[in-house]
């Protein structure tokens, strides 16, 4: 937890530092049993035809709620493998939790997943942190307080140009639904751009994002906890988030579109054509 104490300074309030320390302590110990879990034989269920759910997953939500149970009794929770969705949303305040994004690279022992934990407060997010366990790297960010990966401020990049730009994207697992859409935008996009990356993790490709490692990132049809953490990072990195026609972005939009602010207009109008 030393990583985030220095960075933490910059935070603007109690609450917040608060609420940061309690979603780190969540995260790290939920990536500890996650990483212990990756070398072992994996017990897979199916949620869908190709949506995965495996034993990690589930280790993972309990320890998380557990947790922040522990730090925040009053504050209830939104989380990917739980069911009392519905009674959070109602509360002005909730945890937004998805234990293991990226499942499918998990669960083929392709390192690249992390744990999203953020706290939704109204209309913003108070506190966000991405946990990769096996890089060991903690993105983090509280409401004007910055965005960090453990203890180095990190920041968009400043590439304005598509042509110099490495932007990712993801496809949902009802991809069938949206294979006409989902090839319309790649080929408006992989000719402009200098490459495309797919990831496998929305949480990690928004993290990554923030801290200057891609240019741009969209997606159609995520869910609240792959992004809520995700966005914060990115918009307090100094980039921007928006829905396809470029209008405000909460997680509860299924789309979404994320840059490092110069590119993000090209990007919008190039998804503006599908
Ligand atoms: C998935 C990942 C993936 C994205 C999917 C998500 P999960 O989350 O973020 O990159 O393309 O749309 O559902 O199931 O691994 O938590
Ligand atoms: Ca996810
Ligand atoms: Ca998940």
């Amino acid at each position: 937890m030393e990583r985030i104490e220095k960075g933490l300074l910059a935070s603007n309030s109690d609450f917040q530092r608060d609420l940061l320390r309690s979603a780190a302590r969540a995260a790290l110990t939920a990536g500890a049993i996650i990483r212990e879990l990756y070398e072992k034989p994996h017990d897979i269920k199916m949620k869908g035809v190709i949506d995965l759910v495996t034993e990690a997953d589930l280790a993972a939500e309990a320890v998380i709620i557990a947790s922040l149970q522990e730090d925040f009794p009053e504050i209830s929770f939104l989380a990917e493998e739980s069911a009392n969705d519905i009674q959070a949303q109602k509360d002005k305040q909730f945890w937004i939790i998805d234990p293991l994004d990226g499942t499918t690279n998990f669960a083929h022992g392709l390192p690249i997943f992390g744990v999203s934990i953020a706290l939704w407060d109204q209309d913003c997010c108070r506190a966000g942190v991405v946990y990769c366990p096996m890089q060991d790297e903690l993105f983090w960010a509280t409401k004007g307080g910055g965005a960090w990966v453990n203890e180095r401020q990190i920041q968009v990049t400043n590439t304005d140009m598509l042509i110099q730009a490495l932007v990712a994207t993801g496809f949902p697992y009802d991809i069938h639904k949206h294979l006409d859409d989902i090839i319309d935008q790649l080929q408006n996009i992989l000719p402009k751009v200098r490459d495309i990356r797919r990831c496998g993790a929305a949480a990690v490709d928004l993290a990554y994002l923030a801290c200057g490692r891609v240019d741009g990132f969209w997606e159609l049809d995520l869910k609240p906890w792959d992004t809520a953490a995700g966005m914060l990072l990115v918009t307090e990195a100094g980039g921007k988030v928006s829905d396809f026609a470029g209008k405000q972005y909460n997680p509860f939009i299924p789309e979404i579109v994320a840059s490092n602010s110069l590119l993000h207009q090209k990007i919008v109008a190039l998804l503006e054509w599908v």
